[in-house]
């Protein structure tokens, strides 16, 4: 019998001294084939620790970005390079060297959802599972807070003494849903816990009998002594959710949470990227240097 596309990625893998990374939003067969799974935070920790001298990084442009500041030793390849993320792209660094201007004091803390560019002119980066303990962290009274406003919104929350300065940035997929899809879900399955990602807006937060990242969401499901949920985040979560407990029922919203980026990951580009090494990460090394602090600020606030 012929080698599957599957095999063929393995062996390649072995030779060329490579990890498969994937988030939890990948099509199934990319995280069925990965070594390592998991959130934004848990990702970016991986792709500092790993010995290998290759990581092919399945998920979208900041995630690869990102392991390349953190290792830029190593060849970090992007499956599919027009992977990006619109939240990421909502805003530059000018727009944050203005901000900065207007707001001297301010302590720069900036979703990990963003372009390397911004992460050089931050002082800390935060992914949703991190942010409340890193924020816990921080002793300055002035808080700017980008791009994300509802996960920035939802973090200020917990400090009311601070003053939070908000970018109007938001993730298309997750910020189109209303109150009025839940509440009709709920209606239909009153025994369901509710699960939100904090990229949810406030109106859908509030319905959450848990808020937090991709991680959370699966440890909570996976612990809970309830068996049916309403999910609201990126429906490739599914994957692990099934993975980790079969027996349970997982609801998403009608008005699919899909990120298409997330999908541009095949079985097919993931071969073509290990095969001929493609999709390189190449960063300016002032910028990525600069980056490089605000990422460890992170992992040294958030371990
Ligand atoms: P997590 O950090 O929760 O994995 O989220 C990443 C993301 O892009 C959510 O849209
Ligand atoms: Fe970006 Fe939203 Fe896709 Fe996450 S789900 S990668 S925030 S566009």
């Amino acid at each position: 019998m012929g080698k599957t596309l599957k095999d063929k990625i393995l062996k390649l893998k072995k030779e060329k001294n490579a990890i498969i990374l994937a988030h939890y939003y990948q099509p199934s067969e990319i995280q069925e084939i990965a070594d390592f799974i998991g959130d934004s935070y848990y990702l970016s920790e991986i792709a500092k620790k790993s010995k290998e001298e290759v990581i092919v990084f399945c998920g979208v442009n900041f995630m690869a970005e990102s392991a390349k500041i953190l290792s830029p030793n190593k060849h970090i390849l992007i499956p599919n390079k027009k992977a990006g993320c619109s939240m990421a792209d909502m805003v530059s660094s000018n727009i944050l060297i203005d901000l900065k201007k207007k707001y001297p004091e301010a302590y720069v803390v900036c979703y990990i959802n963003s372009t390397y560019n911004v992460k050089a002119y931050c002082d800390v980066v935060v992914t949703s599972s991190s942010a409340l303990k890193i924020l816990n962290k921080v002793s300055n009274k002035q808080i700017i807070f980008l791009p994300d406003k509802n996960l920035g919104e939802y973090i200020s929350e917990f400090f009311p003494d601070k003053e939070f300065i908000l970018w109007d940035g938001f993730c298309k997929c997750h910020n189109k849903i209303n109150k009025n899809d839940i509440l009709k879900l709920k209606k239909q399955h009153i025994n369901a816990e509710i699960l939100v990602h904090p990229e949810c807006k406030k109106e859908v937060r509030m319905l959450g009998n848990y808020i937090g990242s991709t991680n959370g969401i699966i440890e909570y499901a996976t612990k809970s002594k309830c068996n049916k949920f309403i999910i609201v985040t990126e429906e490739g979560i599914l994957h692990e959710l099934n993975k980790r407990s079969p027996n349970k029922k997982f609801i998403f919203p009608e008005s699919r949470i899909y990120c298409e980026d997330m999908k541009k990951t095949t079985l097919e580009n993931l071969y073509d990227t290990l095969l001929n090494m493609k999709n390189e990460i190449v960063l300016n090394e002032d910028i990525r240097k600069k980056a490089l602090k605000s990422l460890e600020n992170m992992h040294r606030l958030g371990d």
